[in-house]
């Protein structure tokens, strides 16, 4: 049952949503319905099968993508349960990577949420086809249809009703199938299928007649039978919908609640009939260590090539997650890959695991299109490209993003400074969103992450995984440095001459001039200079230790040490001495002349700017707010959704240390809100 006999039958899905949606608990359903767990977890029992981790449990939030396998109608799920809280947004990253489709949880009160647009540009970024489930049907101030158009107007995609659900009727319609399906049973377990009676189907009728008209749109044959105003039968609407799933031109919606068992085994035949098995999906392009490319075609023909797209400490041992694209894999097999650094590894594969939620059991062998956990590799990690000995490729790499917020830590015992230093090396392998420096002024130490729930949830594991217990300064938010206006600086390199005739003249001088890019801009380096003594030109090497010095001399700008961004670098003017100054010299120069115009050029802090939605209860709306202005929020927009309010705003991060804290204590525990960084501006 686990090893899937045919990839055309094997379906990689994640479940991603905005935190609180429900995609814990509908994945809960899932595997219980599908045989892979004997009961049902609940989140808030803090006893959801998925969230394993300690801290998961004590939080009721997923926080680490656990893999997990569910047998449905003879196709095998791979499924991935991604968390929704931002600051873990590395881990939808990761798994969005690896699968080839996703559930993607709305809330049916709320429709499309912030964190939702996120996953949904995640899943933009992968072309990866998807399907909507509406859950929390149930609650009061759901409304199926409103989610239906704001998946059109906020995500601008076209969604297709399949099921519609009806939770007081305690049912949902099938449009393609024309019938009602009722979960029978303690556990919505006992599904019971019979035609729609008339009254019901006269309510969402005008649903199903969009579904065929959207459906006819990428199916010409669909088409002629639609224009001609004929029925056309399930099967071909199907087979249609399936076609513009996978090319992303349409997004099957299902609706009900996971909570009341309602509609959830819909969504489990939705998977296997509309989203891609493994062969479905385009080949993947890998680039050779030559620079040329190649196509990855997904099957067990060829060399290997498995993506190890996460690594996790299990038992305290390193393993490292793979998806296996190309090829097979064996205990004992040699494996080689290119590093992020260009560097060749060779390592040894000791075991491989199949892997369900927090249980791992051995495997012989393991395929094309299998999510499998490795154990031996001391190097591999997020991002590498596994490969055969001879045959080195590199699969588009994870994009990590730049830390946002740090925590000067020292551990509580000093003795411990060794353990420490040990355990925060292991964690940072499982996570690239986690960078441990040295303040350069005050020797600190600091954790860098992506927002205080997650460095809160890191010093949680130092303590309990690792028995390191740590104490914390402050938060401190990550600058950046900028420049206000253009300058010009003319710097010489001139070390004092060596007595040595034979040294080359070690001399060079640059020209460089700097100007303020709009905010976002990044950098723009340009290295085309006149180069003096006239009728002189520079060689390839030397033109790359100009830029390297560029890059290097960004590093680090002169107000705080902060990286600078939103600028452009010219060299316009290099002079080279004796036989050709000495790329280093070239260097030292371009270095001199850039900082002398930086420092001309107003050089200025910037600071994360937070774009945030803040949604409270309609009673606490007039305190959020007043205290949102005392942080010196901007308030975009405030917004009805039933009975409660939505505020979306921007803010420096600086001021929304320990929000989440006073935001509860505003809104008796009930406000919720969720923030991204939008730009690093001016302070
Ligand atoms: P997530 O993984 O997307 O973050 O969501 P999760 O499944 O953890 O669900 C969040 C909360 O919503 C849970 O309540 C859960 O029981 C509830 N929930 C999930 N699906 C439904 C549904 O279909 N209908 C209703 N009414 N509720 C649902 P909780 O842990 O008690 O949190 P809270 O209620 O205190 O927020």
């Amino acid at each position: 049952m686990k090893k899937p006999s045919r990839l055309s039958h094997v379906r990689n899905i994640g479940v991603a949503a905005h935190v609180d949606a429900g995609k814990t608990t509908l994945t809960e359903r899932i595997l219980f319905y599908t045989g892979a767990s004997y009961k049902i977890g609940e989140v808030h029992d803090g006893a959801a099968h998925m969230d394993y981790m300690a801290e998961e449990q004590q939080h009721g939030i997923t926080i680490t993508a656990a893999v997990t396998k569910a047998p449905w109608r003879e196709h095998l799920l791979q499924l991935i349960d991604t968390p929704g809280h931002v600051d873990f947004s590395i881990e939808v990253e990761r798994a969005m990577r690896v699968l080839d489709g996703c559930v993607l949880v709305l809330d049916g009160v709320r429709g499309v949420e912030p964190q939702t647009e996120t996953v949904w540009r995640q899943r933009s970024h992968f072309k990866l086809p998807a399907l909507f489930f509406v859950n929390k049907m149930d609650r009061p101030g759901a409304d199926f249809r409103r989610s239906l158009d704001a998946i059109r107007e906020r995500l601008q995609a076209e969604p297709v009703p399949i099921t519609v659900p009806f939770p007081e009727e305690a049912c949902v319609v099938h449009l393609i199938d024309r019938t009602r399906i009722r979960f029978h049973g303690d556990q919505g377990d006992q599904v019971v299928i019979d035609p729609c009676p008339p009254e019901l189907w006269e309510r969402c009728a005008d649903l199903r007649e969009s579904l065929a008209l959207t459906a006819a749109e990428v199916d010409e044959a669909l088409a002629d039978i639609v224009l001609a105003g004929e029925e056309p039968d399930a099967p071909s609407l199907r087979a249609a919908i399936r076609k513009g799933t996978l090319a992303g031109a349409l997004f099957p919606c299902l609706g009900g609640s996971a909570l009341r068992n309602l509609g959830v085994q819909p969504v489990l035949d939705a998977v296997v009939d509309f989203l891609p098995a493994p062969l479905d999906r385009p080949p993947s392009l890998a680039r050779t260590p030559d620079g040329s490319e190649e196509a990855v075609v997904m099957g067990a023909e060829g060399s290997l090539a498995a993506l190890a797209f996460k690594v996790q400490l299990w038992d305290g041992r390193r393993h490292v997650f793979a998806r296996i694209y190309r090829g097979a894999l064996k205990p004992g097999d040699s494996l080689a890959f290119l590093g992020g650094d260009g560097k060749v590894r060779s390592e040894h594969l000791a075991r491989i695991f199949d892997v369900d939620a927090g249980k791992k059991t051995k495997l012989d062998e393991a395929l094309a299109g299998q999510i499998v956990l490795l154990a031996g590799l001391r190097f591999a990690s997020t991002g590498d490209t596994l490969c055969a000995p001879g045959h080195l490729l590199s699969l588009e790499r994870i994009v990590t993003h730049a830390p946002v917020l740090g925590l000067a830590i020292e551990p509580a015992a000093g003795t411990e400074e060794d353990k420490l230093i040990e355990v925060l090396g292991k964690v940072q392998q499982e996570d690239p969103t986690l960078l441990v420096e040295e303040d350069p002024e005050t020797g600190q130490r600091l954790l860098r992450g992506m927002g205080e729930l997650h460095l809160q949830i890191v010093i949680e594991r130092l303590a309990r995984e690792f028995g390191v217990s740590v104490r914390t300064g402050r938060p401190a938010v990550a600058m950046r440095e900028t420049i206000c206006q253009a300058a010009s600086a003319d710097a010489l390199f001139a070390p004092p001459p060596t007595p040595d005739p034979r040294q080359p003249d070690l001399m060079a001088r640059a020209v460089v001039t700097v100007r303020p890019l709009a905010r976002g801009e990044g950098e723009q380096i340009e290295v085309r200079p006149r180069v003096l003594p006239e009728g002189s030109a520079l060689s390839p090497g030397q033109v790359l230790a100009i830029e390297q010095a560029i890059g290097g001399a960004l590093m680090s700008g002169p107000r705080s040490g902060s990286q600078l961004q939103d600028l452009r670098v010219e060299v316009v003017e290099v002079e080279l001495f004796g036989q050709g100054s000495p790329p280093d010299a070239l260097a030292a120069a371009t270095a001199k002349a850039l900082r002398k115009a930086i420092d001309a050029a107003q050089p200025a802090l910037m600071q994360p700017i937070m774009r945030l939605e803040v949604v409270v209860p309609e009673f606490s709306l007039g305190a959020v707010l007043g205290d949102l202005q005392a942080r010196r929020a901007l308030i975009q927009d405030t917004s009805a959704q039933g009975d409660l309010a939505v505020i979306a705003a921007e803010a420096a991060l600086e001021r929304l240390l320990g929000y989440t804290t006073d935001l509860r204590s505003l809104t008796q525990g009930r406000g919720q809100f969720s923030m991204t960084l939008d730009r690093f501006d001016l302070c």
